[in-house]
């Protein structure tokens, strides 16, 4: 046999839209918890256009879930059974791309018959065919106009009260950005080059921020390892409203900085960029996060002392030497960065909210006495909801009145309690809240 043809019979191409449909088996099983849609696609390491065509299936299907099931479930005689639910997302998956890729309609609809095969349920392929070919005749926007409006905007109910609650004023127009695909941001490396000169670098399609002094826009993204100087540290992803925090905390050059909640280690490396010559540690609970943070700074060719602990337990962390400066960029709902995780909207519960706000405000009790007086902790979420934000800052304030806030809130910011709430803009910064907290200096530090 000659090479070329052995090579074609052996070596078999990855199904793109089958890996999708395993991918989001697991992160929509159906029935229990499903894992984190970041997570599962690092198993899934494929390249090119595949690997982009997947990713785009996997982040559609759950950014628009809603409305696909609620259209796929009108079509259906009877409910799919549980054990079907790999059918299911196949056709999601398939109504996704009809309805948002540029993918020939034609080649959509042929191929997820073919794809029910493979699935082993060749019962489904004239399902799947009947269901996709009346799917292109219409727009979504038809499919789902009766339906109520937080089903077309692919949000929880529980979620879209809340916002409609928290924000009156803005809530659809918060879902309607989070159903965007979101900007592919830069920070630049200070220690390394001029904001301006790798603007020059990136060349089309990159614009400077307009909030974060090293942030950059590049439309369309590029993988990591195109961007130049990527391998040696000079660019790092980041959006640029999490660029805020780290950029607002103030310190000494050479001060004893905390970054408590730090992996993957984004803010750290952006603090070892800005304060070079300080005395920084990162502190994260989970051993195995903190590998991911090392790896972060290697690439930027630096390193910090790493810390094993609970925030809100330091004595089992802390040498009791106090800090200049204490970034506190804590767990949360992530409601703000839902273009960027929409999983997350399905996984987190109502009853979620509580349990995180309970351990972000014992997170403030207990790191605030490591701050020396005069010092600064910037309290920071990429949440959109207020009792974790601005409700949680002001009880603190009520709670410590040696702390003052002195976040900046420039022309155009939404008034809250306390502190700086951004929101998700169509083409700009995720979702991000962040309040700059001053230890009064007449404070005594507590033992
Ligand atoms: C929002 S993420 C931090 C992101 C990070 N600052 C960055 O910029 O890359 C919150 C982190 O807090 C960690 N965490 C959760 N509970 C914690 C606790 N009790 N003490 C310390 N870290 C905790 C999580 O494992 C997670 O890595």
């Amino acid at each position: 046999m000659p090479l070329s043809m052995n090579l074609v019979t052996t070596v078999a191409t990855p199904d793109p839209r089958l890996s999708a449909v395993r991918a989001l088996n697991r992160v929509l099983p159906g029935k229990g918890d499903g894992e984190s849609l970041r997570e599962v696609l690092r198993d899934f390491p494929l390249q090119g256009s595949d690997g982009g065509q997947m990713r785009d299936i996997c982040f559609g299907v759950c950014r628009h879930l809603r409305p696909l099931n609620h259209w796929l479930n009108q079509q259906l005689s009877k409910p799919l059974k549980g054990s079907a639910q790999p059918v299911r997302l196949a056709l999601l998956a398939g109504l996704y791309e009809l309805w948002f890729s540029n993918r020939p309609a034609h080649a959509i609809v042929n191929a997820y018959p073919q794809l029910c095969r493979k699935l082993k349920a060749p019962w489904a392929a004239g399902l799947s065919n009947a269901v996709l070919r009346k799917a292109s005749q219409i727009t979504l926007e038809q499919a789902v106009a009766d339906a109520p409006i937080n089903i077309q905007l692919s949000l929880p109910d529980w979620l879209f009260k809340r916002w409609e609650k928290d924000w009156p004023n803005n809530a659809d127009a918060m879902a309607r950005a989070n159903l965007q695909t979101p900007p592919f941001t830069l920070r630049v490396n200070r220690q390394q080059q001029q904001r301006a000169d790798a603007i020059a670098a990136l060349g089309e399609g990159a614009r400077a921020g307009y909030i974060a002094p090293y942030s950059i826009y590049l439309q369309p993204a590029r993988p990591v390892l195109q961007l130049p100087g990527f391998e040696q540290g000079a660019l790092s992803v980041q959006d640029e409203a999490a660029q805020l925090p780290a950029e607002l905390l103030q310190a000494p050059a050479k001060g004893r900085i905390l970054d408590a909640c730090a992996a993957p280690g984004g803010k750290t490396g952006q603090l070892r960029e800005k304060f070079p010559a300080a005395d920084l540690s990162a502190l994260e609970l989970e051993g195995k996060r903190l590998a991911r943070i090392r790896e972060n700074l290697a690439r930027l060719g630096t390193d910090v002392t790493l810390l094993q602990g609970d925030a809100s337990d330091p004595k089992t962390w802390w040498d009791g030497t106090p800090f200049d400066a204490i970034l506190l960029d804590a767990p949360c709902s992530a409601t703000g960065i839902l273009r960027r995780q929409p999983d997350v909207k399905w996984h987190r519960k109502a009853s979620d909210i509580g349990v995180l706000v309970d351990l972000q405000a014992r997170m403030l009790d207990a790191l605030w006495p490591l701050l020396k007086p005069g010092g600064m902790l910037v309290y920071a979420t990429c949440s959109v909801l207020r009792d974790e934000n601005d409700h949680q800052v002001r009880n603190f304030l009520q709670r410590q009145p040696q702390a003052r806030d002195v976040t900046p809130r420039p022309e155009g910011a939404t008034m809250v309690d306390a502190g700086w709430q951004l929101f998700p803009e169509q083409h700009g910064p995720d979702g991000f809240y962040l309040a700059c907290l001053r230890k009064e200096s007449g404070a005594q530090l507590s033992s």
